[in-house]
């Protein structure tokens, strides 16, 4: 892409609890795109949740699923998708992620992604009991790599999701006319 042409799909990628879901929808509302939402649609075709999927079924099920929702999702025009934290570090996944869509990575520190996790309740498995800072560590350390994959980095901590939206919005414009404006 960035040869004038707008983005067919945003893809947001990040730790849990980065803002995905909440820049996410904000974004699609300001596009009049479409949101969707790795885990939701992975919960919606299993019929249970993804924390009754982790325990009944196990990570690898889980995994299975995710790919195959990636797959679909990463085929739709005018969406902004939301994935899963775990996903961009699944191999294969990048494969999924074509030159016509814009990818951001939002960036949010273990201790960050640790306070918010537990103000939005018992939803995410990984982060579930224990010394969850250490291990929220030890999980963002072997993905960052897999993170940086993303065409751009936004701060998560630095910009709440309204924020977030308008930076990409800019980030879209920039694309489409590289001259406009100077990227912040
Ligand atoms: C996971 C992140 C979760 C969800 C699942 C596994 C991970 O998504 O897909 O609990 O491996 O980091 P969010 O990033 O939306 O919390």
């Amino acid at each position: 892409m960035a040869n004038g042409e707008l983005p067919r799909r945003v893809l947001l990628v990040g730790f849990m609890a980065s803002g995905k879901s909440s820049a996410g929808k904000e974004l699609a509302s300001r596009l009049g795109w479409d949101f969707q939402d790795f885990d939701t649609v992975i919960a919606a075709r299993a019929g249970k949740s993804v924390s009754r999927i982790f325990a009944e079924d196990g990570e690898a099920e889980f995994r299975r699923l995710e790919s195959s929702v990636a797959e679909e999702l990463m085929a739709r025009s005018d969406t902004v998708v939301a994935s899963g934290g775990g996903w961009p570090a699944q191999p294969g996944a990048w494969k999924m992620v074509t030159e016509d869509t814009l990818s951001v990575w939002l960036k949010v520190s273990p201790a960050v992604a640790v306070r918010r996790a537990s103000e939005q309740g018992p939803t995410r498995p990984l982060l579930d009991g224990g010394d969850v800072t250490e291990r929220a560590t030890a999980l963002l350390l072997g993905r960052e790599a897999s993170y940086r994959r993303a065409r751009y980095t936004l701060d998560s901590e630095q910009y709440g999701p309204l924020e977030l939206a308008g930076e990409i919005v800019k980030l879209m414009k920039y694309e489409l006319d590289p001259t406009v404006e100077e990227m912040s």
